[in-house]
């Protein structure tokens, strides 16, 4: 458990605090595991006491910058760097790439989790992480690993490890697929909640052996991530212990370590994939955790809910149980950052269909924006997401009233990921558009009705490829007007910062290259947004365009 702290800033005269802090913090978590599984009454579990100041971020690599509908606000000042970043699109998305994977352990910071508010469970917890500040590392490893997989002398991968060698059947496990590997077993299935294995009972295979050892979570090769993933071990064999409990229905197993308490990661690497995997099944499934969160199950409890129609199995439970099933799948179908690729889906599942299903779960009532007749009675919603820590608005209030002036009534909400999400949903259902600055709270699309626009504000640096990567592509996925506004130099605050010959302002790209933490750092961490509203007010008017047509 601690070792996935232990990572952090490695190297650095903070690591020997951090790993301090992070030996406390895991005797207090093991602490912790053990007052859940023995004891749970005695546990008071807060729901939503936790938050993460900063978003996500990671190397883009697949897709342009532009989709079919999407458009982009490219002023006279940043022309330079939509240029550059058209030229050096290829390249650099590899360098990009190289970079974060060699570096991902250092710039751990996009997520920071302050552990006061992280996690509770309890409030001795809470108490004594308060001391601790986490940081999880975001860079994803799956555009990484793409990349390193076309040369093979670069894929030490641990993950899908295969111990020994499969029967002559189909492997348990495959895995080939770029994010997560996957176990797909039918026949006489046991899982013991004591030892976290899965065993495949075949008792005509004597000789054959077979052994997996899978993170059943959707961030294959990003070993930061998975260092907090217990690895599970799926094994072939022609014994295996007596059954205790026998299921009719399928599991699915996966993790809910990792990075989850991002918002936008518990959507890419958990939600979308467990709808993925198993929205086939009609609520007839038995979803079976390593990694257990109590606070993060109670979070999304109604979506859990939704997808599965029996109370969560924790594998670590403890218990002596043997669980016999004829269908288990272990780890999500996760296919590319935030998205669902139909073809590759149980029934062609879509984004679109992922948003119904979200809408449908909270209960939101709004399935399509404002009408024109809608808006005989009522003015547009307009949401505008704002960050405390990084990439703010400046000028919130000027915003807010040239959006007025146009006519829409405006919300300001901050998408903490600490606030209520059912709450939060459905504010920003009730919205008709919805803005921000590239970030985690973006996440918050998914509650939109069909249609409504989403503006993703793109901070100065060249970052339009990894905009597009984590939000643009979701968002057009589900349908949405997806609008994408760059900013120009002089709506950036890194002018207090750097004279405007600074490499960069002239060369925000030659960053790119010079590691996934230099980025964050420079362009991420320490910029803030002071939009030009006269340049933003046409993004708004083409939004009011697009409902009224
Ligand atoms: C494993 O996954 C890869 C990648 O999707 C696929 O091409 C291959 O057919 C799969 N193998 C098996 C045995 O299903
Ligand atoms: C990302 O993947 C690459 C290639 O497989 C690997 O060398 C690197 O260690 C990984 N990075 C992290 C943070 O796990
Ligand atoms: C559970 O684990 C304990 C200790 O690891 C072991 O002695 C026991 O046999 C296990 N029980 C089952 C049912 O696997
Ligand atoms: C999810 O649950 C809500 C209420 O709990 C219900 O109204 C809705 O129909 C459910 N949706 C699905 C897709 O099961
Ligand atoms: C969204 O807009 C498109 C094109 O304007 C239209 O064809 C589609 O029916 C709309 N969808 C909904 C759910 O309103």
């Amino acid at each position: 458990m601690g070792s996935k702290m232990k990572l952090v800033r490695s190297g650095n005269v903070q690591a020997r605090k951090y790993k301090f802090a992070a030996l406390i913090t895991g005797f207090f978590l093991v602490t912790m595991t053990f007052l859940v599984v023995s004891k749970p009454q005695s546990v008071v579990i807060s729901n939503f006491g936790y938050r993460t100041s900063f978003p996500a971020a990671r190397t883009g690599s697949d897709n342009g910058l532009q989709g079919s509908h999407s458009a982009t606000y490219s002023g006279g000042l940043d022309a330079l760097n939509s240029q550059e970043s058209e030229r050096n699109d290829g390249k650099d998305e590899g360098e990009i790439n190289d970079i974060s994977g060699s570096t991902s352990k250092e710039e751990a910071s996009t997520h920071e989790i302050k552990e006061e508010s992280g996690p509770k469970s309890s409030n001795h917890v809470a108490t004594n992480q308060a001391a601790t500040h986490i940081a999880l590392p975001t860079a994803s490893n799956y555009s990484i690993l793409e990349h390193a997989q076309s040369d093979s002398s670069i894929v030490p991968e641990k993950s899908g490890e295969q111990v020994q060698t499969p029967a002559t059947r189909k492997p348990l496990c495959n895995v080939s697929y770029p994010r997560v590997d996957i176990c797909d077993m039918n026949g006489d299935i046991r899982i013991g909640a004591n030892s976290s294995f899965v065993m495949f009972v075949e008792p005509s295979a004597t000789e054959q052996k077979e052994e997996w050892r899978v993170h059943p979570y959707a961030r294959k090769g990003d070993q930061t991530c998975l260092n907090g993933v217990r690895q599970l071990t799926v094994k072939a064999s022609s014994e295996g212990p007596q059954c205790t409990v026998s299921h009719d229905v399928p599991a699915v197993v996966f993790s809910i370590g990792g990075y989850t308490g991002n918002l936008f990661h518990d959507f890419s690497d958990l939600l979308v994939p467990l709808f993925t995997t198993s929205r086939q099944f009609n609520g007839e499934v038995q979803f079976i955790v390593t990694d257990w969160k109590q606070w993060w199950i109670n979070k999304y409890r109604v979506v859990l809910q939704n997808l599965s129609n029996y109370p969560l199995i924790d594998l670590a439970a403890g218990d002596e149980q043997v669980r016999c099933f004829k269908q288990v799948t272990v780890g999500l179908r996760a296919h590319t950052e935030f998205r669902i690729d139909p073809r590759r889906a149980p029934n062609g599942y879509t984004m679109v269909d992922f948003a119904r299903f979200m809408r449908s779960c909270f209960s939101l009532e709004r399935e399509t924006p404002s009408t024109i007749e809608d808006l005989a009675a009522r003015k547009p919603r307009l949401l505008l997401i704002a960050r405390k820590w990084s990439r703010a608005f400046t000028n919130s209030e000027e915003i807010v009233a040239t959006a007025e002036e146009l006519g829409y009534e405006v919300v300001v909400e901050e998408a903490d990921v600490s606030s209520d999400l059912a709450r939060f949903a459905r504010i920003v259902n009730s919205c008709d558009v919805m803005m921000g600055v590239h970030g985690a709270g973006l996440t918050n699309l998914v509650f939109l009705p069909a249609n409504a626009t989403i503006v993703q504000i793109v901070p100065w640096g060249g970052l339009e490829g990894i905009a597009m990567l984590d939000f643009g592509n979701a968002a057009k996925d589900m349908g949405l007007n997806y609008v994408q506004y760059s900013i120009g130099m002089e709506e950036s605050t890194l002018t207090e910062k750097y004279p405007r010959d600074h490499p960069v302002f002239t060369k925000p790209l030659s960053f790119h290259g010079r590691g996934f933490h230099v980025l964050r750092s420079t362009f991420m961490k320490q910029q803030n947004v002071k939009l030009d509203v006269k340049r933003f007010r046409g993004v708004l008017w083409e939004a009011l365009v697009h409902l009224i047509q």
